[in-house]
């Protein structure tokens, strides 16, 4: 990561959770590691009423529970929050921007930075254009005085034509490169390390196609439910909240055809070829191709979890899916009639992310294997937790005979010795404070994306016999998610056992 110009970023939503928890925590770390410019402040702007110091105490208490640094002090944290100045602003007004223009001409004369802002929109989407319009028209999206870029977190629109609607609009007051739509995925390095794996090895990159690779599975489980954010997730659903980003640019990188160079567009590029080569599902086969589920009460390792329709701030009514899975098919080249498998859920039995490559079984088993040990080689790349690469592959059982014994290589980034893995944010930050949008989503990512998606929206808006399908709090989702995948004998991966204590799996 380098170290970029001196600069002003300007936080919107400061007195939120997505700043507390994550944005301030990661700008700290970079402050720790060296890579904030000489000259670096922070301005929050928010509704609340509170005082410089109010907000500074805020979130020297957000970087001491959620930041990863080992090194915390007194004497650092006063040294890093002495930078943090707060706005009380209504953001929804445009007439309040003026106060904003003052406090950072203010700010560039007495901090001497230079010009250059960072705009990061961590606010509910419905503020984005009234944000963007007001920052415009009192200039401060003009870069004839230092660079000015904004950043804008998910979700990107809620289906195609709002998503559209938004580009449009933020092209009419700043050009694409200005823009930086986050995704915090790209920001993990495990997923960062795709583009290695597939491209610095001479090894797996001629495996990698239809001729040896049976299908592909993607998962990213929680095992939280929605927690405090209820009345938001009740309005996305898993669709909008985790497949439309996260996992399909995690199936980008995974189908992606190698990109000339490292450039943000050559990479960026290939990623939208495979968006564009996804074999659309028609709205009268989403039931064939999707599962929806929703969890219900159960008990967890003696502790009673609540269904998603009795916590707070949802529909008790609602049909907005915890949990989808989704066959679908690449239609070019290099994967044409390999099924793609993803699914998502909360209140699953563990938190993990994953990418697994099943490879095709070898045409002729010479050797004595039981059902289990049968399945052919996997290569499993763990996003998180405990990141790293796995491979299981057959062996001889020790002893008389030629009996297969499935085993594992197993590579954590953790035992690489003094290597600190940074968070997402911390990464991502960086990127944009040096204007690198490598690992941010272009304007036609995104859309291509939604429109994948939008039969799947309608289809389950249009058609309410369409099922939304319970499962028990702490199991791996609805059982019928299984019949999605193709071939005798296969299933999803579990990397753990379902942990609900009782509970039967119903219909809602
Ligand atoms: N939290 C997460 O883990 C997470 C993860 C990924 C993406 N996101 C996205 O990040 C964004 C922020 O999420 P969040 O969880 O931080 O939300 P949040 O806790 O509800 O915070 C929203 C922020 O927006 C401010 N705000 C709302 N209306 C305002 C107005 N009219 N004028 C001034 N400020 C206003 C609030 O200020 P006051 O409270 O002072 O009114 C608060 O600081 C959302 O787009 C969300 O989808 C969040």
């Amino acid at each position: 990561m380098k170290i970029p110009d001196n600069l002003v970023f300007v936080l919107f939503g400061a007195s939120g959770d997505l700043a507390f928890r994550k944005i301030i925590p990661a700008i700290y770390s970079l402050k720790i590691h060296l890579l904030l410019p000489e000259k670096f402040e922070i301005i929050g702007v928010s509704r609340s009423v509170m005082s410089d110091l109010d907000f500074r105490e805020k979130l020297k208490k957000g970087i001491t529970s959620f930041s990863g640094e080992q090194n915390i002090t007194d004497e650092l944290l006063i040294s890093f929050t002495n930078h943090i100045t707060y706005l009380t602003l209504d953001i929804s007004s445009p007439s309040e921007y003026v106060k904003l223009r003052d406090k950072l001409a203010e700010t560039d004369i007495n901090s001497g930075t230079g010009g250059n802002y960072i705009f990061y929109l961590a606010t509910p989407p419905s503020l984005y254009t009234i944000i963007a319009g007001s920052l415009s028209s009192i200039g401060l999206s003009d870069q004839s005085v230092g660079f000015r870029r904004f950043i804008f977190e998910k979700p990107f629109g809620y289906d195609l034509k709002s998503c559209k609607e938004l580009n449009k609009k933020l092209h009419d007051l700043f050009a694409e490169e200005q823009i930086f739509r986050i995704d915090h995925y790209l920001g993990k390095e495990t997923v960062q390390n795709l583009l290695v794996t597939r491209f610095s090895n001479g090894m797996f990159e001629p495996l990698w196609n239809r001729n040896y690779i049976n299908y592909i599975e993607i998962t990213s489980a929680e095992s939280i439910g929605v927690e405090s954010r209820g009345g938001y997730y009740d309005k996305a659903g898993a669709l909008r909240d985790m497949v439309q980003n996260h996992l399909l640019q995690m199936v980008g990188l995974t189908a992606m055809e190698p990109p000339s160079s490292m450039n943000p567009d050559a990479i960026r590029n290939e990623i939208l070829k495979v968006f564009q080569s996804f074999q659309p599902i028609v709205e009268d086969e989403v039931d064939k191709y999707v599962i929806r589920g929703q969890y219900t009460a159960s008990r967890v390792r003696g502790e009673c979890l609540t269904g998603y329709r009795y916590e707070k701030g949802v529909d008790p009514n609602s049909r907005t899916e915890t949990f989808v899975a989704i066959k679908f098919y690449i239609n070019n080249w290099r994967w044409g009639g390999v099924p793609f498998y993803i699914r998502t859920g909360k209140r699953l039995p563990t938190r993990v992310t994953e990418i697994v490559i099943h490879f095709k079984p070898t045409p002729h088993f010479l050797f004595h294997v039981n059902d289990i040990d049968r399945s052919a080689n996997q290569l499993i790349i763990r996003i998180q937790p405990d990141e790293g690469i796995l491979l299981k592959f057959g062996m001889k059982e020790p002893g008389a005979g030629f009996n297969v014994k499935n085993v594992s290589m197993d590579f954590h980034y953790s035992e690489l010795a003094n290597i600190r893995l940074p968070e997402a944010y911390e990464r991502l930050l960086n990127d944009v404070m040096v204007g690198d949008s490598t690992l941010y989503s272009r304007d036609d990512t995104v859309e291509t994306a939604w429109k994948f998606l939008e039969p799947i929206q309608n289809g389950w808006s249009n058609n309410p016999a369409i099922k939304v399908f319970g499962y028990p709090c702490g199991t791996w989702g609805p059982e019928t998610a299984n019949d999605l995948i193709e071939g005798k004998d296969l299933t999803w991966r579990y990397p753990c056992k379902n942990l609900a204590d009782d509970g039967l799996y119903c219909e809602l």
